[in-house]
């Protein structure tokens, strides 16, 4: 509205004061990390019966199906930074159970960079950009990682081969953390989640994956899309390891360190079912920009182990999404359970629903609104210990490292790794690379 064909404004025009109003807060917090990502819907559904370990409704029979929603994304970059830049990969799974919402926040490889979640705002920093230049720095990034030798066998993976994905849809995923499985009489196990492509490992070599960055940075979004627009829907087999509590006692590695496997031929896996993923997003804001994922979201039967980084996960992704989709996060229709949410949480900013209309915000009540149970409670377990910091950092580095080196890898890709190794090396400073490359001598001379 103006005052005459060639203006000015009026103020009394709400519509295009509305219209500024809304384009300037479209925008919300990107993810501190995992910012750039692409997700799509699906099913899980169970092939093999695991009910002797996990009571979880999810594998109470076989052929049942639960509905889920996949986010895949990258780490380190930007919202709008390459997919096909050479990072780990998040892989992470919402089941709509019949208990709830379970969040298995996966990334593509089976172990971390470190085992303490006191270091790993300080690990991603190293990823971030140079508060000086406001440019990603190679110094920041070998100067951490050849500090924390713990480091060695997650960059080993990172650097090989599988360092750069074709896509999200011919990778593998990895739960990493150690889980507690709980069985309906209340025994417990530790486990391991894995998920493995039917699609076949396809990775990128390094000048492709290059060319792509310019190209087509949006390379793995647009494939994940296509695939699935055209009937062709990826799928994943998905197992479990299990250690019990005795074997944990025994094990030759502390069973809840995330930079450690458990290797495959003691601990085998077990198929428990399959997920496929069948439907893009109707809109990408809603469906996968506010998919709120919390490692902490479990359902009976699925319980945290003592895992320290894990543990640092339970409190880390309710707070980022309180910053980031708000106080009334789990009632946005992509993050919200099937049945309908019943607890004490009432009004706040965003309050997407009826704000569960006139039921008690306050328990105990007599209205059975709430009520305590038994099949919900956590496996009980007992804990000792003097209460200190502990240093982290030697525990083991190289053992299974020299193995990937020496076992796993061909000698195609160990030359690879190398020459992948060195091309991010040479942006580092001397000192940073001399450190580095004597530590690899090392690992490789063990044999
Ligand atoms: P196994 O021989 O039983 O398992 C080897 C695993 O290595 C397979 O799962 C394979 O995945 C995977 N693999 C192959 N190439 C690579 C690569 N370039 N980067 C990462 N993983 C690769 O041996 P162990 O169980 O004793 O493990 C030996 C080493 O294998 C570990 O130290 C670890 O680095 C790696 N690994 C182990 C896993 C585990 O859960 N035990 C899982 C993934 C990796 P696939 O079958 O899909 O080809
Ligand atoms: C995302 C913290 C370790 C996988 C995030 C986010 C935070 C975070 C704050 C952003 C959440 C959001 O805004 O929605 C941490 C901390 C860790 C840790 C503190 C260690 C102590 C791990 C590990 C894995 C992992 C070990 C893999 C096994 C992911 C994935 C996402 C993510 C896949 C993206 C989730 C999505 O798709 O929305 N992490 N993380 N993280 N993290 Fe972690």
């Amino acid at each position: 509205m103006s005052a005459g064909p060639h203006g000015p404004l009026v103020l009394q025009d709400n519509i295009l004061l509305d219209e500024l109003q809304h384009f300037n807060r479209e925008r919300i917090p990107e993810r501190v990390v995992h910012a750039k990502g692409a997700g799509a819907f699906g099913y899980f559904e169970v092939t093999d019966d695991i009910t002797l370990f996990s009571k979880a409704t999810v594998f109470s029979k076989i052929g049942k199906r639960t509905p889920i929603v996949v986010r895949f994304s990258t780490v380190g970059g930007e919202t709008g930074s390459a997919d096909t830049i050479r990072d780990p990969r998040g892989f992470s799974i919402k089941f709509y159970t019949e208990d709830g919402i379970w969040d298995l926040v996966c990334n593509n490889t089976p172990i971390f960079f470190i085992r303490d979640p006191m270091l790993f705002p300080s690990f991603i920093h190293t990823q971030k950009r140079n508060p000086v230049t406001h440019l990603k720095d190679r110094d920041m990034f070998w100067d951490f990682l050849t500090l924390r030798p713990e480091s060695t066998h997650q960059v080993m993976i990172l650097f090989s081969d599988r360092g750069i994905p074709d896509g999200f849809r011919h990778m593998n995923g990895y739960g990493s953390n150690t889980f507690k499985l709980v069985n309906a009489n209340g025994k417990a196990v530790y486990c391991k989640f894995h998920l493995k492509t039917n699609q076949g490992i396809k990775n990128l070599p390094v000048d492709r994956a290059a060319e792509l960055a310019s190209s087509d940075p949006d390379y793995a979004t647009r494939d994940l899309y296509n695939a699935i627009a055209t009937g062709d829907f990826p799928s994943w087999n998905f197992s479990i390891q299990v250690m019990t509590f005795e074997q944990a006692e025994k094990f030759r590695w502390n069973p809840f360190d995330v930079t450690k496997i458990w290797p495959q031929n003691e601990f085998p896996l077990i198929p428990v079912g399959r997920l496929v993923l069948d439907k893009n997003p109707n809109n990408y804001f809603t469906d996968i920009e506010q998919a709120a994922y919390n490692p902490a979201h479990m359902i009976p039967g699925i319980e945290p182990s003592p895992d320290k980084m894990l543990q640092g996960r339970l409190f880390a992704y309710s707070d980022a999404h309180l910053h980031r989709t708000g106080v009334n996060s789990n009632q946005l229709p992509v993050n919200r359970p099937l049945r309908k949410l019943t607890n004490t949480h009432r009004d706040g900013l965003g309050c997407y629903g009826d704000n569960q209309n006139g039921s008690p915000n306050y328990f105990p009540n007599s209205f059975g609104s709430m009520y305590e149970s038994r099949y919900g409670r956590v496996s009980s377990f007992g804990v000792s210990g003097d209460v200190k910091r502990y240093n982290t950092t030697d525990d083991d580095n190289f053992s299974q490292p020299s193995g990937l080196w020496n076992i796993v890898l061909t000698g195609d890709e160990r030359q690879r790794l190398v020459n992948n190794l060195v091309s991010s090396l040479k942006d580092a400073s001397i000192v940073i690379q001399v450190v580095k490359i004597f530590k690899l001598c090392c690992i490789i001379k063990i044999r």
